[in-house]
């Protein structure tokens, strides 16, 4: 069998540095924000190329905290689009805050600026563009727009770790971008995770309070602002630190193996495309065809596995009917058309010759 991810490969190609890592926590006898995600944030920030990243509980909560600390609460509005992962709703949501869904471009499948501008309403406070499958949105078109209306914009680079646009990395581009170490990550730790980053200082400093009770370091046990516990852990970061010296490596042959699969799948598929000025990297490689489940019926049958990311758009899940009526044209066919063939670090360019094949057959 052919999986879409293989995590446990991942960790056996890393094992001896992993293994080292956590028995060094291990032994350190400190478990909980100490020396190794004080080390993790600033090798991290400076992967990005910003000036700061604060560790926390797993990339939900780094939206969640990142909303909060630029000032989002009950009552405000934040545009962002209904073709993501669930956990880009649900920040938005705990903030007290209401989703607004805008549709999609058709061939990035990222937030379209030009229906930015007439969801915009008195009550609306920040976008979230997500960069979804590692493909930067258009932040061409929305920063623009965003910035003339006074919004905040926070860039959701869960799946994007490494992505560039005009030659920068995604992560400093919006006032603050969130990521997640979920394991199946392009940078996954080995359970949860997840990263503030951002260049302003003083949102930084407000994430770092909400991020345990709103205790400055100065003076723990008395809560400045009203925060809350989302704090990553020693474990996770030190394998994170392992796993960042790779991340360079694994996302170059994440686009190799995408360039395995452009030159041999099949005409009959639409394939994802990379805009001029941007980098992919393939958190996921997601194809979209009209006979979607036809062709994943005979990729299982061949032994090959394969995901859909999304099945569902977030305005059509019971959780959020409550939200708005709105109908997302390009989002519900999309839903309908996309499947993810396996992507992984580990996977090998015969590997996806073989997907190939099966579905030249
Ligand atoms: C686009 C996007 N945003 C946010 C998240 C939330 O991350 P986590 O699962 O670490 O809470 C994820 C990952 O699941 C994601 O893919």
């Amino acid at each position: 069998m052919i999986p879409v991810v293989d995590l446990r490969a991942e960790y056996v190609a890393v094992k001896a540095e992993i293994d080292g890592a956590v028995q060094r926590v291990l032994e350190s006898g400190w478990y909980i924000l100490g020396k190794e995600v004080a080390a993790f944030e600033s090798e991290f920030a400076a992967w990005c190329g910003v000036s700061g990243a604060v560790g926390v509980g797993n990339g939900t909560d780094a939206l969640h905290i990142a909303l909060r600390a630029c000032g989002v609460a009950a009552g405000d509005e934040v545009i962002t689009v209904a073709h993501t992962a669930v956990a880009t709703a649900a920040a938005i949501a705990l903030t007290g805050a209401t989703p607004v869904f805008v549709d999609i471009d058709p061939a990035t499948y990222t937030l379209d600026p030009a229906r930015l501008a007439a969801a915009i309403t008195p009550r609306t406070k920040a976008v979230i563009p997500v960069h979804i499958y590692g493909h930067p949105a258009d932040l061409g078109g929305i920063l623009p727009i965003a910035r003339a209306a006074g919004l905040r914009v926070i860039e959701d680079c869960a799946q994007a770790h490494g992505a560039e646009w005009q030659g920068k990395r995604v992560g400093g581009f919006a006032d603050l971008a969130c990521f997640s170490f979920y394991p199946t990550k392009n940078l996954g730790a080995l359970g949860d995770g997840g990263a503030v980053v951002g260049n302003d200082p003083a949102l930084l400093e407000r994430v770092r309070l909400l991020r345990e009770y709103g205790w400055p370091p100065h003076n723990r046990y008395v809560s400045q602002i009203e925060g809350m516990n989302s704090r990553l852990d020693e474990m996770q970061a030190a394998i994170l630190r392992v796993k960042l010296a790779h991340l360079d490596g694994w996302n170059e042959h994440r686009r190799t193996l995408a360039g395995v699969y452009a030159a041999h799948l099949p005409d009959s598929v639409v394939k994802p495309v990379e805009r001029p000025d941007c980098r992919h990297v393939y958190h996921l490689y997601v194809v979209r065809s009209p006979e979607r489940d036809n062709l994943r019926e005979k990729l299982r049958a061949a032994g090959v596995a394969t995901g859909i990311h999304y099945p569902v758009p977030i305005h059509q899940q019971a959780a959020y009917y409550h939200l708005s009526l709105t109908s997302l044209p390009v989002t519900e066919q999309a839903a309908g058309e996309i499947l993810s063939l396996p992507m992984h670090s580990t996977l090998t360019v015969e590997q996806i010759e073989w997907v190939c094949s099966v579905m030249q057959d």
